[in-house]
């Protein structure tokens, strides 16, 4: 707790992967969006949300343009959060765990934001940590699925000369969201959850896309508060595409967001 009575909270973001579907044959977080490479959107949009007393970002092993983005912007913030830079490691979850090892004592609540997420708006944030402050163990911002969506399975051999896979179910649209980060955690919470992780195979681990699935195995309630459009990840260069336009702008006048 912090002088004030309240959380004292840390944003871990996530910004070691390699971007191989972006195919820029760079570390994503490096990847130019608006002329600056990705992570400075995302770190700034962390710093102008203004919820955190430590920033801990997790880059490539060995990459020092990345942690020199990290230093630059920490130390033009003199009186802002603190900021550390990691290692991160071979899967999304292992970049998590190396960050969480690195928090200052007296964090109590972690916000893992994705790096790959660089126009998050201050708003979401802010839900993510209202939720938490009012005792969440676990929230994230979601928005709701617009495909149809379906469960698929391999073709059986007789019908995989047609097509390889299948039709098995079709999920109530209605009760599906579509997840995005920062996912809100109290600090014990994700470090219970990962240290559960820290075993799992290296299959398992590739499978872990997000931190709640982890939180959820524990049986804790994870909360769903609202995402945001303009928290869209960036994955294939369509999503560059779409980021590069809601920077310039050209949407807002008739963008209402839902
Ligand atoms: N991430 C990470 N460490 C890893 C893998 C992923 O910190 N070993 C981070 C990414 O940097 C990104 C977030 O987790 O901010 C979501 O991952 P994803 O969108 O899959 O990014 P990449 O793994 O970089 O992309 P790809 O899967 O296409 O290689
Ligand atoms: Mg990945």
């Amino acid at each position: 707790m912090d002088a004030e009575g309240g959380a004292k909270i840390a944003v871990i973001v996530v910004a070691a992967g390699s971007g191989e579907r972006l195919g820029f044959g760079m570390a994503k977080a490096k990847v130019p969006l608006g002329g600056e490479p990705m992570l400075s959107h995302t770190l700034r949009g962390v710093l102008a949300a203004d919820v955190a007393g430590q920033i801990c970002v997790a880059v490539p092993r060995g990459d020092t343009e990345l942690r020199g983005i990290c230093e630059a912007l920490g130390a033009g913030t003199a009186a802002g959060p603190v900021m550390t830079v990691v290692d991160g490691g071979a899967t999304r979850a292992e970049s998590v765990r190396a960050a969480l090892a690195a928090l200052q004592p007296g964090v109590t609540s972690v916000l893992v934001q994705d790096a790959a997420r660089p126009l998050t708006p201050a708003e979401v944030y802010h839900r993510v940590a209202g939720a938490l402050a009012a005792g969440a163990l676990a929230v994230i911002p979601a928005l709701a699925v617009t495909d149809t969506v379906k469960c698929v399975a391999p073709a059986e051999p007789a019908g995989a000369g047609i097509a390889s896979e299948v039709v098995r179910s079709t999920p109530d649209r209605a009760q599906l969201r579509s997840v995005q980060t920062p996912q809100g955690f109290a600090l014990p919470t994700l470090r219970r959850a990962h240290e559960g992780a820290a075993g799992l195979t290296a299959e398992q681990a590739a499978a872990l896309t997000d931190d709640a699935m982890l939180v959820e195995a524990a049986g804790v309630e994870v909360y769903v508060v609202k995402g945001s459009a303009s928290s869209l990840k960036i994955t294939g260069p369509w999503d560059l595409l779409l980021a590069e336009a809601l920077l310039a702008g050209p949407l807002a006048p008739r963008w209402v967001e839902g």
